[in-house]
């Protein structure tokens, strides 16, 4: 039986294919909130989003015999839909369009857990020098140092600063060990943007995004962004610089249990290295998102 969708998340705008990798004139099926969905590009390369029915059978189709069609944005290289009224735009990333960035979607990868278990995993430093070893941390550099977190209520969205952690490889670009700065946003119940220190230009941050599709309550799909500082590295080395992180982040994250995110704090133990996970399962609880969730009993 289908679980009933919460109204704030059946509103949300979802991320649902790199809008490059879409077939023009061909169909392509995915699952967006239990959901089965079909798209396709017109000849003049803009998506097309609808409710794919049990009827429907083939690949070829004219987008223009297309009627009931649902609303579809194109961002950071993503195609973006809603099964709600969305609101007028995505979130902000503004420094996407820098003219000197080199922007890239990293690919998109099916994940046996929840959505918000997968922003809560994106959030933590604590498990750096355990699973992306001699990459992004090293034993015996494992202290999460202390941080702030926030939850802007002007652009609605939870703010980490301040966060430092020293990392062996902190980019392709990284030549030798620094200690690095992130500030992570969570602009988007369900996605999260990350500005890391930029081994190339000390006075500007790399971008790092995730952007998850809630596929049911315990499966999403990661679509990665990448916005980055880097002259000399190809964009086929970036890519897969950030998959073989990734790759190393997936069986943690498909061995979590509960698949679902506890929104009560005190479901499981909370540490220092917890603070933004807390924020982060506050600021799902108060707006009412239960989606992917174990929420608050009462
Ligand atoms: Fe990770």
């Amino acid at each position: 039986m289908p679980s009933p969708i919460d109204p704030v998340t059946l509103d949300l705008w979802h991320v649902i294919a790199a809008t490059d990798e879409v077939p023009q004139g061909l169909v392509e099926t995915t699952m967006l909130l239990g959901q089965k969905l079909a798209l396709t590009r017109d000849a003049a390369g803009n998506p097309v989003v609808w409710r794919r029915t049990d009827e429907e059978q083939g690949d070829e189709i004219d987008p223009a015999e297309i009627t009931e069609r649902l609303p579809v944005r194109t961002g950071y290289g993503y195609t973006w839909t809603s099964l709600g009224t969305p609101p007028a735009e995505l979130f902000p990333i503004p420094e996407y369009s820098e003219p000197d960035r080199v922007n890239m979607s990293c690919g998109s990868i099916g994940i046996h857990v929840s959505a918000p278990r997968a922003v809560e995993n994106f959030l933590d430093m604590g498990h750096f020098p355990y699973v992306h070893t001699d990459i992004l941390g090293s034993e015996p550099h494992t202290e999460v140092k202390e941080y702030d977190v926030e939850v802007s209520e002007e652009r609605d969205e939870v703010l980490a600063t301040r966060c430092r952690f020293f990392q062996p490889r902190a980019a392709l670009s990284a030549t030798e060990g620094i200690e690095v700065e992130y500030v992570y946003r969570v602009p988007h119940p369900f996605c999260s943007v990350l500005y890391k220190s930029c081994p190339e230009d000390e006075s500007r941050r790399d971008v790092i995004g995730i952007f998850l599709q809630p596929v049911t309550e315990e499966s999403c799909r990661a679509h990665l962004l990448q916005s980055m500082i880097d002259s000399t590295s190809t964009i086929t080395d970036l890519r897969r610089f950030q998959q073989t992180i990734f790759g190393q982040d997936k069986p943690i994250l498909e061995n979590q249990f509960p698949k679902r995110l506890p929104l009560d704090p005190r479901a499981e133990t909370p540490i220092r290295a917890d603070k933004s996970a807390i924020a982060y399962r506050r600021w799902l609880s108060q707006k009412g998102i239960t989606y992917g969730t174990i929420p608050v009993a009462g």
